[in-house]
């Protein structure tokens, strides 16, 4: 193709290298030696030298060319001379064979033909004309040396032939003629053959180069510019386009033409499909629109047009490569072909591969997205949980306050309460008690002094009515507040308290205690014991109660156990209008720090069991959210229910 004239520069050694063509040389050269002492000794008479002369010159020419042989290891510089030497040292062998078996009419005369025509296929033309040129001039030696008698004519069978004289001019002639000829063909033949191989060798180059440019490209979109590009500048085609299909439709990826702006319609040609089938590339004459019209819109009046798919092994359609043949010739060369082949499956090979890692870059690049998504949205929960809570902690903070402050002012009241209950329980001792006492005394000195039998019954009835009212007064002083706690401790508190109970119920105390119970918490412990009891004697129908007292967890238990029918406690034990009792119970135990729950036990009865801290009012706030502040309601086996009025 005429584009080819601008390629590189020839490099005389380039296509095969000089020691494979040192080797074949050698092969040659061996030949020669061969033939020459066999002919030797097949046609003794033939020689116009002896054979040992024969042997020897052949010898030493065999030697000499050892020379090249040691200087294998030499530069390439220094190694192109000698080997130029042993050229010419073929050659005044040869010229000796020649003169030695029959001047200018040899039977070995192919010889310098044969070196001659090996010389120009393993070096160059060139060298194989210049090689020609040098048996001619060394032959041109022998002629002259002969006919100037210098030396003498060998009488040979040829040269005994008839027609001696002239004809020996004429064979000498033709034989330079031949020699001429076998050069000059030999040089043709060998300097097409190079220029095809150089060709071929630069396509190659050309393909590298193109594989090399296309790794350096990072996007897919850059890869049917280069193919494209490095096609039509490598083949000389002026048209061209590369189409692909990423997804199901085909589209214009690079174009080289008259219209840059070029557009395809949507679809697929006939001529597409056909290339893509069979998996071969399609030679079009010339573009009918109406049956292939995006090709015909690419290359109008385009003619020789060359489709080559891009395709995948496993088979994935890629896209086609379409050039447009410039000259008018029908045919383009299999080589060219076949390379354009190459191209396009080593750039198909690399858009699938770019298409993959864009594919892949657009998923790492979702990603990172949602990543960073991702993370401004944990950073934002982040900020809303620290301000939830902070929120919570204010809160639980002021709850605490609340809570304390709820504590005191209960504390306070029930504190109140007993102090005035203390009050009037030490009033009523100390004085209608004592003056009841004395008016009892009075009454007994006046029965004992008056002689009426009558009016003595009489006092001494109104005496035992006061004694009587004197004993009511002693109970409610008891009831208001039991002396006995403050000296005697909560055990035989309860056990007075215990005794006092109808006689059909039975009452038993025990006590697990190992020490006081500090005056505060015994006097709330009583209290709630003393709900409990009154509320067994009032609504459980029970025969028998237990009373246990108990230390746990770093403060008392109470526990009023009784046989009875059993009921549901309402929820948080918060009592009904009218019935203070059991929320009584829980704010007492709460006021203190601890708890009160009411149980429904499974074989009938009720326990109240409640605790309080060893030091009254000082369990932790932070229990407030804990265990005790649930309030459960709880439908067990046997229709157990429990509820539960646990604070701190
Ligand atoms: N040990 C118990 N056995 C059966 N029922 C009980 C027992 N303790 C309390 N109750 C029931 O719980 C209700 C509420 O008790 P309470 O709050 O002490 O009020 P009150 O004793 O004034 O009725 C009682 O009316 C009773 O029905
Ligand atoms: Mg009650």
């Amino acid at each position: 193709m005429a584009s080819r004239a601008h390629r590189a520069i020839w490099q005389p050694d380039e296509l095969v290298s000089i020691v494979e063509r040192m080797g074949s040389m050698r092969i040659v050269r061996v030949g020669f030696a061969i033939i020459v002492m066999g002919f030797g000794a097949l046609a003794p008479r033939m020689l116009a030298e002896p054979l040992s002369t024969l042997s020897w010159v052949t010898g030493s020419y065999l030697l000499l060319l050892l020379v090249p042989e040691v200087a294998r290891n030499l530069r390439r510089k220094n190694l192109l001379p000698v080997l130029a030497a042993t050229l010419l040292l073929d050659g005044l062998y040869l010229g000796w064979v020649m003169y030695a078996t029959g001047g200018a009419q040899s039977p070995l005369r192919f010889l310098v033909y044969i070196h001659v025509v090996a010389v120009t296929l393993l070096a160059s033309y060139r060298t194989g004309l210049k090689i020609a040129a040098w048996h001619s001039l060394l032959f041109f030696v022998v002629f002259y040396a002969e006919s100037a008698s210098i030396i003498a004519v060998r009488e040979t069978i040829l040269s005994a032939l008839p027609g001696r004289g002239g004809d020996f001019y004429l064979v000498s002639m033709l034989y330079v003629a031949g020699l001429w000829a076998v050069a000059l063909g030999t040089a043709m033949f060998s300097a097409v053959i190079e220029r095809e191989l150089r060709n071929q060798k630069i396509d190659l180059e050309a393909h590298a180069d193109m594989v090399a440019e296309i790794d350096r490209k990072e996007s897919a979109r850059a890869i049917p510019d280069v193919l494209l590009a490095k096609v039509c500048h490598v083949f000389g085609f002026r048209r061209g386009a590369v189409l692909t299909a990423p997804g199901d439709d085909i589209e214009l990826a690079a174009y080289r033409g008259p219209d840059q702006g070029a557009q395809i319609p949507a679809g697929l040609d006939p001529v597409m499909e056909r290339a893509w089938d069979h998996r071969t590339t399609v030679l079009v004459r010339g573009i009918d629109p109406s049956t292939d019209p995006r090709l015909a819109a690419l290359f109008p009046d385009g003619h020789n047009l060359i489709i080559v798919p891009l395709f995948l092994d496993r088979g994935t359609r890629l896209g086609l490569l379409v050039l447009e043949h410039p000259g008018n010739r029908g045919y383009v060369k299999r080589w060219v072909v076949r390379m354009i082949e190459q191209f396009a499956s080593h750039a198909a090979l690399a858009l699938h591969n770019a298409w993959l890692m864009d594919e892949l870059a657009a998923k790492l690049e979702e990603n990172k997205g949602l990543r960073a998504d991702l993370m401004a949205n944990n950073l934002a929960l982040q900020v809303k949980v620290e301000e939830r809570t902070q929120e919570l902690r204010e809160s639980l903070e002021e709850l605490r306050q609340v809570d304390h402050q709820r504590r005191r002012l209960l504390s306070r009241l029930l504190n109140a309460e007993e102090d005035e209950r203390r009050r009037i329980a030490g009033d009523i001792h100390d004085g209608p008690v004592q003056e009841m006492l004395a008016l009892g005394m009075q009454l007994h000195h006046m029965g004992l002094t008056t002689p009426d039998r009558p009016m003595q019954d009489s006092l001494e009835a109104i005496r035992s009515g006061v004694d009587g009212a004197v004993e009511g007064l002693r109970d409610l002083v008891f009831d208001l507040r039991p002396v006995i706690l403050d000296h005697a401790g909560l055990e035989p508190a309860l056990r007075q308290y215990a005794g006092t109970l109808d006689g059909g119920l039975s009452a038993a105390v025990e006590s697990r205690l190992k020490r006081d119970v500090p005056s505060e918490a015994a006097i709330i412990l009583y209290r709630i014991a003393q709900e409990a009891l009154a509320n067994v004697r009032k609504h459980a129908k029970a025969s028998r109660v237990t009373i246990l007292l108990d230390e746990r967890e770093g403060g008392f238990l109470v526990q009023v156990q009784d046989n009875g029918i059993g009921f549901s406690p309402p929820t948080g034990l918060h009592s009904v209008p009218g019935h203070l009792g059991l929320s009584s119970m829980r704010e007492r135990a709460e006021m203190a720090g601890g708890w009160c729950t009411v149980r429904s036990l499974p074989r009938g009865g009720t326990a109240v069991e409640a605790w309080v801290p060893a030091t009254v009012g000082a369990a932790p706030v932070a229990q407030l959210s804990g265990r005790h502040q649930s309030m459960l309601v709880q439908n067990g086996g046997n229709g157990s229910q429990l509820a539960d009025a646990k604070a701190s």
